[in-house]
């Protein structure tokens, strides 16, 4: 239930796959304000009640960064309590090479935008000592498959280490790595996990992680099979 601990909390790429797995939990108790890059049209019935949707195409980063801020004017809000930034793509490398497209779309969509929209969103944050969290992969360690989409990640990771320092006395800064999950981001890369992918997580079980994260204002956190395992995703689920 929306009651008075509830938070204004922004989910880009909150509109399918772990975004809007995190949404679904967050919007029992939380206002919420998710992005995408799809119509309102090709979503509407499938957010969470209550949610506000927002238009913002990552692949023009500065336009993004604006749309998001007008954006949440437009909705009413003059603070936010957490800036989820969440979306993201990727490209499977071809013989381990990226195609030019392929890198500027990696780093334009998770890193560039992620950059400006979190400068823009940086006084919204401050006035209410919020939390900026940005979701980064377990790739940010490297990976053969998808070298421009781990650079992109790193960046973010680098990005992190970077706001956490410069912005303490205001905002909290986090990076959450999730690991392989079950969502259809694979398939829009053109990467084909195999028999893998059986093993990758659900979307609920990581949001569920990505939600108890949050709350802890920890940085940063990798969620994956191990913390599955010692159940990361029972204690997200409290919460
Ligand atoms: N799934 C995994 O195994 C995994 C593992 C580690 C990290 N992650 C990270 O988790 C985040 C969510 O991934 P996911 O698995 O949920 O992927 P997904 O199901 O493909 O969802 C991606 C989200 O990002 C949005 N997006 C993509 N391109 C965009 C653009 N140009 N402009 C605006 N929005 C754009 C999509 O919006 P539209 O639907 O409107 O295009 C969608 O909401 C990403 O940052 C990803 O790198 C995922």
């Amino acid at each position: 239930m929306i009651g008075a601990k509830s938070r204004r909390i922004l989910i880009t790429g909150g509109n399918t796959g772990l975004g809007l797995a995190l949404a679904a939990k967050l919007a029992r108790r939380h206002k919420l304000l998710l992005t995408g890059r799809k119509s309102e049209g090709e979503v509407a019935g499938t957010l969470p009640p209550g949610a506000g949707y927002l238009v913002a195409d990552q692949s023009d980063p500065e336009a993004s960064a604006a749309t998001v801020l007008r954006g949440i004017r437009d909705f009413g809000w003059d603070t936010l309590d957490n800036a989820v930034l969440n979306a993201g793509t990727g490209f499977a490398a071809v013989n381990g090479i990226d195609s030019t497209q392929a890198i500027r779309a990696s780093l334009d969509v998770n890193l560039l935008s992620a950059l400006l929209q979190a400068r823009a969103l940086y006084p919204l944050l401050k006035k209410s000592g919020g939390t900026l969290t940005l979701i980064g992969s377990v790739a940010h360690k490297g990976s053969a498959a998808v070298p421009a989409y781990a650079a992109s990640k790193a960046g973010l990771h680098g990005l992190a280490r970077a706001l956490r320092s410069e912005w303490k006395a205001d905002v909290s800064v986090q990076v959450l790595h999730p690991g392989p999950a079950k969502t259809d981001m694979h398939e829009k890369a053109g990467y084909d996990p195999g028999f893998m992918r059986s093993l990758f997580l659900a979307p609920d079980d990581v949001a569920a992680m990505m939600a108890s994260a949050i709350a802890a204002r920890r940085s940063p956190v990798t969620l994956s099979w191990v913390k599955y395992l010692n159940g990361g995703a029972y204690t997200g689920r409290r919460l």
